[in-house]
């Protein structure tokens, strides 16, 4: 499969790897090919790895990854081409965080809207898929806990979408746990806040959710 990964910062650069090692081809985006991280990305990424504009990537995957800083999301948005994305599956990861100085982030949408029905707007004819945006990049792939891998909760409005996004977060090791439509977004985001709350407490990153259940 072809990955088209919109967002070069940590989370696009981590998710482009682990699918590379799943043997997926990927096509990070971003402003600018030339940035250091991008360049040493390549570099290090296994065969099939490549970095373009925003438009290259997301013309170039049979799926996209949407990964970029909340208040750039819609730029990216339209630097990609919605008709470019059109009728694929677009994984959101994005958080709509606004940051503080001395307190934890807050959301700059939630209770009655979420970034995830905003990107699905922004993008009508794409399949959006909420998922990965209540872990830290480092356990997005393959993540080790005591007590067992831990759930990954997602939400969208396409049936088979989801089914797709779930087969990959098993390649992944993450179970999936389908909450509904995309409108589910407004409770996968501010599980993000919680995530970064109890790390800024505790001082450790080492944390996922896992819902029990018999
Ligand atoms: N960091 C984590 O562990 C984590 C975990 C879960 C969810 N998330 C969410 O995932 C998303 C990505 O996080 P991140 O930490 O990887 O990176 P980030 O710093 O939040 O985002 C970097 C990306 O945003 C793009 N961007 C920034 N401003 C832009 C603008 N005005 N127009 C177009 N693009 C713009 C950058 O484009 P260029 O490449 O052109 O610079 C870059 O590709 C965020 O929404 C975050 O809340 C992060």
């Amino acid at each position: 499969m072809k990955v088209g990964i919109l967002g070069s910062g940590d989370v696009g650069r981590v998710l482009g790897t682990a699918f590379t090692k799943l043997g997926h081809e990927v096509k990070i985006g971003t402003r600018d090919t030339k940035k250091k991280e991008v360049k040493d990305w390549v570099a290090k990424a296994a065969q099939g790895a490549s970095a373009g504009t925003f438009a290259e990537a997301a013309t170039y995957g049979d799926i996209a990854v949407l990964a970029t800083l909340w208040t750039g999301t819609e730029n990216a948005i339209k630097l990609a081409g919605p008709k470019n994305l059109a009728g694929k599956i677009v994984i959101d990861v994005t958080n709509p965080l606004i940051f503080h100085e001395n307190a934890p982030p807050t959301l700059a949408l939630g209770h009655t809207d979420s970034a995830g029905e905003q990107v699905q707007r922004w993008l009508p004819n794409s399949r959006v898929v909420k998922a990965f945006n209540m872990v830290g990049n480092a356990h997005m792939f393959k993540p080790t806990f005591h007590g067992g891998p831990p759930d990954m909760f997602i939400a969208g409005n396409d049936a088979k979408a989801k089914e797709v996004v779930t087969k990959i977060l098993e390649d992944f090791g993450w179970p999936a746990m389908d909450i509904g439509g995309i409108e589910g977004a407004r409770l996968l985001e501010p599980l993000c806040i919680l995530w970064v709350i109890y790390g800024t407490k505790t001082g450790s990153w080492n944390h996922a959710f896992k819902m029990l259940r018999k």
